[in-house]
């Protein structure tokens, strides 16, 4: 499979579990122009586009600070319509022409991935982009949540401890992400933002996905990350990496051999006990 047809799957399988790619209240029939900040593949674009009630004049934006994914022509998925793409770096101000122009932003798994210091700077970017009324609506998953982590199963633990050590999620600035994730709501008010709120959807893995064939695209993707690391001798070399998460001491596979007994392990733990991975959307509207 593709990078690019992974994201898609994925961000698919999060559209899914929200029933449906928007959940901010805004109403489709009114919605004359959407933009999809740090767009990628465009997959939400497309999944928004066959929405229907969506009217056939709303303009579908996307921007990103890489346009090597970007779909040629840019067109949505099933060619059915036109998006308008662009090369924009989201910590830089905003082009005049995207002024006050949508009544929906949609930024998924991007701000997290950002230098939190310049968080401020992209969230005042969208208010700028929005009109007077208009949403923001922020979609993240986080493996280390820290009040997250302490409901999951032992195996499921053992799972994330040992990747977030080989994903760097234990490093200072991936912690304080994790931390500061849930209090988004909080601060986005402190920007301007108002009804700010934070929802949480279960990404539902393993045992507790209900279609199977969810079920085996999920555990296909765990494993997959996985066999990524494995594949590259990540844990292989000098030290033994560990990670200590509530004073559990989680060990990275050393040999191929030892990753080859922790995905057999992983794979089982999911397969018997699962794991709902909280999707956190966080919405919040410009005032009138
Ligand atoms: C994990 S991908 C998510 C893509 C898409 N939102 C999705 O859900 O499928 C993160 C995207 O953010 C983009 N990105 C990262 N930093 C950015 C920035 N400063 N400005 C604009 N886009 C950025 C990357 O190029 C990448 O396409």
């Amino acid at each position: 499979m593709s990078s690019n047809e992974k994201l898609d799957r994925q961000g698919i399988f999060m559209s899914n579990a929200m029933g449906g790619p928007i959940i901010a209240p805004a109403p489709l029939e009114q919605l004359s122009a959407i933009l999809d900040a740090g767009t990628g593949t465009t997959g939400w674009l497309s999944e928004v586009a066959s929405l229907p009630g969506l009217p056939t004049s709303t303009e579908l934006h996307g921007i990103d600070i890489n346009n090597a994914r970007f779909p040629h022509p840019p067109m949505t998925q099933d060619g059915s319509r036109q998006l308008y793409l662009d090369v924009i770096d989201l910590t830089e101000p905003l082009p005049e022409k995207y002024h006050n122009k949508f009544d929906l932003v949609n930024v998924r798994h991007v701000v997290t991935w950002l230098d939190p210091t310049q968080w401020d700077i992209v969230y005042r970017n969208f208010l700028t982009a929005l009109k007077p009324g208009g949403f923001v609506q922020v979609q993240d998953t986080r493996m280390t949540v820290p009040e997250d982590f302490a409901k999951y199963s032992p195996g499921i633990k053992k799972y994330v401890g040992t990747m977030a050590k080989v994903f760097t999620l234990d490093s200072p600035a991936q912690v304080e992400i994790a931390r500061i994730l849930p209090l988004l709501p909080q601060h986005l008010p402190t920007l301007g933002y108002t009804d700010a709120s934070q929802t949480i959807y279960p990404l539902l893995y393993g045992k507790l996905q209900p279609d199977p064939e969810v079920r085996k695209a999920g555990i296909a993707q765990m494993m997959g990350s996985a066999r990524g690391f494995q594949a590259r001798g990540a844990g292989c070399e000098g030290e033994r990496l560990k990670n200590i998460v509530d004073g559990v001491i989680y060990e990275v596979p050393a040999s191929f051999d030892e990753w080859d007994a922790f995905i057999t392990e992983s794979e089982h733990t999911f397969n018997e006990e699962g794991w709902a991975l909280p999707m956190r959307i966080t919405v919040a509207r410009k005032p009138q």
